[in-house]
């Protein structure tokens, strides 16, 4: 069975989907860079495991990830979920997890890397925005996309209303996407190329909630 573990910094409701889904792989640790997460009382609420390694107390973001790898070396962990976790990492971290870690962004990449996607969606007058599970690499929100929900951005939406609409289908889409991890429905080469029921993954699956 494929060990998880759940990378955190806030709320801890994709976690919470990831606990409800009941996985194939089993989530044996959550590491959260806060202190005051509440994603870890998530956790704790159903005896998984926690650590708190808080980005301030190092020098360094290389110091910070060393401590973090360690952490996910005890618990031997197969694959490293980010879930709202608000820390860039280190290259070197990043290589080392590469093919077995994976991020969930809230839109629909390429488009709009980085914060504020919602904001940036109703500026720019999209008619569609969503959310996207993709591996993770050394360039910020660039890995090969996996899956993808999309919503329909209405004439009256605002930030509020268009993150809740995404928000409630990352909980839908994440789950799945790790399920397919752990039950190799998915499948990250060692050549970087990724298989999606055996066959090369050219597009991320997408999910329409419209
Ligand atoms: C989500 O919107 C996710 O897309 C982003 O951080 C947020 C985490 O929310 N990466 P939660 O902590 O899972 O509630």
């Amino acid at each position: 069975m494929i060990k998880i573990a759940v990378l955190v910094s806030g709320s801890g409701s994709n976690l919470q989907a990831l606990i409800d889904a009941n996985l194939s792989g089993s989530i044996v640790g959550v590491i959260s860079n806060k202190a005051e997460a509440y994603a870890l009382e998530r956790a704790k609420k159903v005896g998984i495991d926690t650590a708190i390694i808080e980005h301030k107390q190092f020098p360094n973001r290389e110091a910070f990830d060393a401590v973090m790898h360690q952490q996910l070396l005890d618990w031997n962990v197969d694959l490293v979920i980010l879930a709202g976790f608000m820390r860039i990492l280190s290259a070197d971290f990043v290589q080392k997890w590469q093919g077995k870690m994976v991020n969930i962004h809230p839109s629909l990449l390429p488009h709009y890397k980085g914060m504020h996607t919602h904001q940036r969606v109703l500026n720019t007058g999209d008619v569609l925005h969503g959310c996207t599970v993709h591996y993770v690499t050394a360039e910020l929100d660039a890995g090969q996309a996996l899956t993808q929900g999309v919503v329909k951005v209405n004439l009256h939406d605002t930030v509020a209303t268009l993150a809740e609409r995404v928000h409630a289908l990352e909980h839908l889409i994440y789950p799945q996407a790790v399920e397919w991890i752990c039950n190799r429905t998915i499948q990250h080469l060692d050549n970087g190329q990724v298989l999606y029921k055996g066959q090369l993954l050219e597009q991320p699956i997408q999910f329409c909630k419209f």
